[in-house]
This record gives C-alpha cells, sequence and structure tokens, in this order.
C-alpha cells in the first residue's frame, strides 16, 4: 500500500521550533472521491507566520490543534483525479501542509487552486504566492509611496523584503533596506537596486538610518518590529506610512518584549500604522500576480529562491527564518 508521511504538531514551542514539536505518521495515499484529485506534494513553503498558527490564543487563522498536520503553504501536481478542472498533471498551490500527498477538491475544504498552465511550483509559492503579493499590496495599497519618496525596509533580504524594495525602485522611490548580514546588504544593493542597506547586526541603526535617509522616511515597511521598527519610528516624516507587515523579532519570544520608546510618533507626527493580512486580498490576487509576472518578464524584478531538500527537513530548515540562514523565498524540495 502507498503510504503518505505528515508531520503533525504534537508539542507546541515554547521559543523556537524543536523536534520535540513536530512527529512523523504515515497514512495511506488518499483515493479521490467524486470531485475530488490527488496532489503529490513538490514543495513546502516556510513563512514566519508558521511560528505564530502554533501558538494557542486567538488570531486571523484558528491556532494548529495538536496532532493535526502542520498547516503549510504547499505546490505540487494532480496525479489522480475525478474532478475535470483539475487534471491529472496540473499544478497546484494552496494550505496543503506538511504532508506528501494531499486530497482537494469536492467536499474537502481544503483551501488550493489550480495554477495556470507553465507556472512554475516554486514561482507560485514566492514571487507570485502570498510572499510577492504580501510586498504588493502592502507596499502600493498600505503604504502608497509618491515617486521621489523615501521607503526604507526591514528584512531586506527576505522573500517579503526583497520584493518590497525592488516594487519600491519600480514606483520611483529612494530605497533603503536593513538586513542582518553585509552580504546580504550587498545583494540587496548590487544585484536588485536598493540605493542602501544597513547591516542592523554591526551598525548603529539609528545613526545608519540618519545617514542613509537624509530626507527622513515616508513609508516604513515594518517586518521585523521591536528595537529596529523603534529605531525607524524616530525618523519618519510627518504623515508618513508604517505598513506593518510582521514583527519577526518578537515571534520566539516566550514573554512580551518592551515596546518600542518611539511608539508615540504615531501620534505625534500623525502616522497611520494599519497592521494588514494578506488573505485581506484574496479577491485581487490575480490582479498582483499578473502585474508581477509582467515586471519578472520584462526583468525589473528578481526570484530568488533557497531550496533545503527532504521531507523531513522541514521542520529544521523552518528556524533558518529565524537564524537568518536563508536569502530570498525559503522553500523545501521533497
Ligand atoms: N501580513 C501578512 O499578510 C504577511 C504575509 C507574509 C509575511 N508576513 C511577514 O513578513 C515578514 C517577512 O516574511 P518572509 O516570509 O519574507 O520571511 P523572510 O524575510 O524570508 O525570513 C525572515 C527573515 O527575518 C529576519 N529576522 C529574523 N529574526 C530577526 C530579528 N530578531 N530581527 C531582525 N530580523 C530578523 C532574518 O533576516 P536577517 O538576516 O536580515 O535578520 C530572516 O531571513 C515576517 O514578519 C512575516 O511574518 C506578513
Amino acid at each position: 500500500m502507498a503510504v503518505s508521511r505528515k508531520i503533525v504538531l504534537c508539542q507546541r514551542p515554547v521559543e523556537m521550533f524543536t523536534d520535540a514539536c513536530f512527529e512523523v505518521i504515515e497514512t495511506p495515499v488518499p483515493e479521490p472521491g467524486e470531485g475530488e484529485a490527488v496532489v503529490k506534494i513538490e514543495y513546502f513553503s516556510l513563512d514566519p507566520a508558521m511560528r505564530g498558527w502554533v501558538r494557542d490564543e486567538r488570531s486571523y487563522l484558528p491556532p494548529i490543534e495538536l496532532g493535526a498536520v502542520m498547516r503549510s503553504g504547499a505546490a505540487g501536481r494532480v496525479i489522480a483525479s475525478k474532478n475535470p478542472s483539475l487534471p491529472v498533471g496540473a499544478g497546484v498551490m494552496g494550505m496543503l501542509g506538511w504532508q506528501e500527498y494531499a486530497l482537494i477538491g469536492g467536499n474537502t475544504g481544503a483551501m488550493a487552486n489550480a495554477l495556470p498552465e507553465g507556472v512554475d511550483l516554486v514561482d507560485a509559492l514566492s514571487i507570485f504566492g502570498s510572499t510577492g503579493i504580501t510586498a504588493y499590496f502592502g507596499l502600493l495599497d498600505i503604504g502608497q509611496p509618491k515617486e521621489g519618496e523615501t521607503i526604507v525596509v526591514s528584512g531586506a533580504a527576505g522573500g517579503v523584503g526583497s520584493i518590497v524594495g525592488q516594487i519600491g525602485k519600480i514606483v520611483g522611490c529612494r530605497v533603503v533596506g536593513i538586513a542582518g548580514t553585509k552580504e546580504k546588504c550587498s545583494w540587496v544593493v548590487d544585484e536588485l537596486g536598493f540605493d542602501a542597506c544597513i547591516d542592523y547586526r554591526t551598525e548603529n541603526v539609528v545613526d545608519a538610518l540618519g545617514d542613509a535617509c537624509p530626507n527622513g522616511i515616508d513609508v516604513y515597511f515594518d517586518n521585523v518590529g521591536g528595537d529596529i521598527l523603534d529605531a525607524a519610528l524616530g525618523h519618519m516624516n510627518d504623515f508618513g506610512r508604517i505598513v506593518a507587515c510582521g514583527m519577526i523579532s518578537r515571534y520566539n519570544d516566550a514573554e512580551p518584549g518592551p515596546g518600542p520608546c518611539n511608539i508615540t510618533n504615531v501620534v505625534k507626527r500623525r502616522l497611520r500604522m494599519q497592521g494588514f493580512i494578506v488573505i485581506d486580498y484574496l479577491g485581487r490576487f490575480a490582479e498582483a500576480a499578473m502585474q508581477l509576472a509582467v515586471w519578472a518578464a520584462e526583468g525589473k524584478l528578481k526570484n530568488r529562491v533557497q531550496v533545503v531538500d527532504g521531507f523531513l527537513s522541514a521542520p529544521t530548515a523552518v528556524n533558518m527564518l529565524f537564524t537568518g540562514e536563508n536569502t530570498g523565498k525559503l522553500v523545501v524540495k521533497l
């Protein structure tokens, strides 16, 4: 009997994920019922949000239950189908979880869609998936950048940040990144066209932002929160926009960290700081994917993906997001 391995959550992490959080179970590869299709998963998307999904607290999605397959974006191909709109061979992307095979369509309730023909599975998980779309709407809709303004983006060499900075250049802004190594800074400046990048591990971010943003900051795209958010707040211009996309520096905290002391500038400088979740834009995903595809085809947008090999590497590889061992979008190849 063909077997499908699944990685299930068996214990909630206190700080970083550990091996003890997960166990591997085996179930038969599913057979499709009427209207259903079986997907053989080829890639998992690893996302910082996963750390939030395993917390037992109220959020924009229900917490993953103990004993459930770890929630994850994933992409693969249909290998068996009783649904004409999901033919064998079709690429599929969705919230398919850390498992080798997934049943979709019919009444399964699986959040998954067939991909247009020819779309690469890794592209579907990165530039044209929630990573690129988060960058697109976060910057353009929430950040509302205007030509000539200064954008600062943290997590600049990561999946979302690297695309934010490039879109910032496309719309005619000065773009300053903040990232965790000299190599990452060089990559976003030399390869992606950022105007400058600050290495937050070796530089004083408050001073460096002053040097890199002589006209202040108009849009701060925050991926990390904490001290870096605080530093950016201190340099915001009147009526600036802060895109509160993520606060990864806090995700592994067992106890809440200290609050940013410049947060009062949100009031004093009449800043709008707005949280958003990419699924709010479900109805407009195609619009973003089309524009991202055009920019990619024109060579204006580069998509760097770091691939970790092996189904069983997922629980360890997810921690690379927190140690900064990834550059660009991190995926697992099964
Ligand atoms: N709102 C939404 O709908 C939405 C959707 C997708 C993602 N997000 C958020 O967007 C952010 C980026 O996500 P991603 O998928 O593109 O991940 P990513 O940026 O590819 O990977 C995470 C990066 O965060 C940096 N980092 C980790 N710990 C840090 C710390 N303590 N201080 C500063 N930087 C730290 C690391 O780079 P360095 O080497 O530079 O430290 C790491 O490479 C996350 O906060 C995520 O939660 C939000």
